[in-house]
């Protein structure tokens, strides 16, 4: 199936690797493999998304303990090349011989025999040179395509700018919705003058703050209704808004529901009017002020 006109945000080249463009709206895994739903139902859910061009999975070793990396192993089963998989290393794995160990691990649950994208879920207490020598060496051994990070505020990502290497971060994947906009102060800025993609997660505000007032919210309710949307579509638009002028961040909601998956892939074509933007923007203000980074 092909899909055009897709908004798609661009991950730079890279050593080896060419510069991608990827679909602005992704599919999680979290709490999935975990009993919630069963692991069909989560695989269908998976598959279908690849379908409607939802090409970008995101997991970790953390979710379900490996179970959310073995249900996208089998949903990748017989359709590894139609998708751009990322997974991430605790923080507490991400040595230089450990983070071997663990991306080793995950690419076995994970039934394939590369990443596109690996990431440091959170900063640790393990130096970022040990983490960094430690994706280098993947790199080379083809394990992984790139390497990111997570939940880095601005001070971890300037002190990752400086170390050897530390400039190849592909993406910052962090918390983002429209009751969430702390990043857009210093850390998105900074990011985009570095070339640095953001992955915003939660971004239909399963966590994070504001999220009790999102739900619910006339304006959000109004904005949808006008665009005969559901409320969580136009959160996604936002999430995936041009900013001026340039589109630089992946939403990755996580769906089961079939209904929820095609929703979520419709919003990559919902455009939201410079006048329904505006009345999000004052229903919730970015912060003026440097706020702590949001995380879940
Ligand atoms: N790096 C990190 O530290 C970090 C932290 C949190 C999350 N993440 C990643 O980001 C992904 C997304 O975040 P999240 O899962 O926390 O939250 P989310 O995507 O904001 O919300 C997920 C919830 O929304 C529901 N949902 C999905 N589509 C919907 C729709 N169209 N309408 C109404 N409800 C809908 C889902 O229900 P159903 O599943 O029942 O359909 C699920 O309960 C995670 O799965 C994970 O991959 C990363």
């Amino acid at each position: 199936m092909s899909h055009h006109n897709v908004p798609v945000v661009t991950l730079a080249a890279d050593g080896g690797q060419a510069t991608v463009e990827l679909p602005a709206i992704g599919q999680g895994t979290w709490y999935m493999g975990e009993g919630l739903a069963t692991s069909e139902e989560e695989v269908r859910a998976l598959q279908q998304g690849l379908e409607l061009g939802l090409t970008l999975i995101d997991t970790a070793e953390m979710y379900g303990d490996g179970g959310a990396e073995k249900v996208v192993g089998q949903a990748l089963k017989d359709r590894r090349d139609q998708a751009f998989l990322v997974s991430k290393v605790y923080p507490w794995n991400a040595g230089r011989d450990s983070a071997i160990a663990a991306c080793e691990k995950s690419l076995k649950r994970l039934k394939t025999d590369h990443l596109d994208l690996y990431l440091l879920h959170w900063p640790g207490s393990i130096p970022l040179e040990e983490t960094l020598e430690a994706f280098e060496r993947l790199s080379e051994q083809g394990k992984i395509k790139r390497f990111g990070v997570s939940n880095f505020d601005i001070a971890d990502m300037q002190a990752l700018n400086e170390l050897p290497n530390g400039q190849r971060c592909a993406v910052n994947q962090v918390l983002y919705h429209l009751g969430s906009r702390g990043i857009e102060h210093s850390l998105l800025p900074w990011q985009r003058e570095h070339g640095i993609p953001t992955m915003a997660y939660c971004p239909i505000a399963q966590g994070g703050s504001l999220r009790r007032e999102l739900l619910g919210n006339a304006t959000v309710e109004a904005v949808a209704e006008e665009l005969n949307a559901s409320t969580a579509q136009v959160l996604l638009a936002w999430a995936i808004r041009p900013i001026d002028g340039k589109r630089d961040v992946i939403a990755i909601p996580k769906a089961v529901q079939p209904e929820h998956v095609e929703q979520n892939a419709a919003a990559l074509s919902l455009t939201l009017s410079d006048n329904a933007l505006a009345r999000l923007d004052a229903a919730f203000p970015a912060p003026k002020h440097k706020t702590s980074l949001d995380i879940v």
